[in-house]
């Protein structure tokens, strides 16, 4: 059975992209059949895949312009999923139309349609990541249906965590009102200063709430900058980065669940 990840947190800038693409280079890496869908009109992590042949080829704004459309001649989901540089890893991936599309996709009541399309899916591959935009709107209420874990990235920012408690309740609703499968997986501490005390206190806390923080934190480095602009994967880019490593110990940590 496919596995279905959501990374999602409707404050922007936390690490949502960079995560998702890591982790799903990282399942590639150990040889899993991986598609990476990018529901973020900005498209960072399919440009991160790609870089500029990101805009060129089918999208997953085509896929949803397509469920606007009814055609006897319909494409199958999986003719929107594009090949990338890496072995083993796919992409549907974003376009800027997807901003526009998303008012007539609304009225059209189409929110199960991506789980539609990933059950079309099932079972050719192991497992699908899905990045969403920085907004609870149509496209992360479609992810959240779809899915069935939940990862929420989280940089140790006092504004970040009051936000925590208001995702859980909309995971919380999606949950009780269309999809029984979802839960939160865990919580990415991302950008940790193991020296500071801050974060150190606030992701204690977070803990004894009973929040699921994950036991593999990321820490911050200006490298993964690095690898953005090359259009690289952290994780292909400087395996041997400390970062890297804390993206494969994640990755096992989520493997062992
Ligand atoms: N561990 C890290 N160390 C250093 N910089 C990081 C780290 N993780 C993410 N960043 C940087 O933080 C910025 C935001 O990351 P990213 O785009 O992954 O966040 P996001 O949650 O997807 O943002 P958005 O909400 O806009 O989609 C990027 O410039 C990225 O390079
Ligand atoms: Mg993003």
């Amino acid at each position: 059975m496919t596995i279905r990840r959501v990374v999602f947190n409707q404050k922007g800038g936390v690490g949502k992209s960079t995560i998702a693409v890591n982790l799903a280079a990282v399942a590639a890496k150990r040889g899993r059949r991986v598609l990476l869908i990018d529901l973020d009109p900005q498209g960072n992590a399919s440009h991160y895949l790609q870089g500029e042949d990101a805009a060129a080829g089918p999208t997953v704004a085509d896929l949803f312009q397509q469920m606007l459309n009814i055609s006897l001649f319909a494409k199958e989901p999986q003719d929107f999923v594009r090949d990338t540089r890496i072995e083993g890893l796919s992409l549907l991936a974003s376009h800027p139309e997807l901003s526009e599309l998303m008012v007539k996709l609304e009225a059209r009541y189409k929110m199960f349609k991506l789980k539609e399309a990933l059950d079309a899916l099932d079972g050719r591959f192991d497992e699908i990541w899905i990045d969403t935009p920085p907004a609870l709107n149509f496209y992360t209420r479609s992810a959240l249906i779809a899915a069935d874990r939940c990862l929420i990235p989280f940089d140790c920012d006092a504004f970040s965590r009051h936000a925590l408690y208001n995702l859980k309740t909309s995971a919380d609703e999606i949950r009780a009102d269309h999809n029984p499968a979802l839960y939160i997986e865990g919580i990415v501490v991302n950008q940790f200063q193991p020296r500071a005390s801050l974060p150190a206190r606030m992701v204690e806390e977070l803990k004894s709430e009973g929040l699921p923080v994950l036991a593999s934190p990321l820490s911050a480095s200006v490298k993964i900058r690095e690898s953005h602009e090359a259009a690289c994967p952290m994780v292909y880019f400087d395996p041997r980065h400390k970062l890297s490593r804390e993206f494969e110990a994640l990755y096992q940590e989520l493997a062992g669940n």
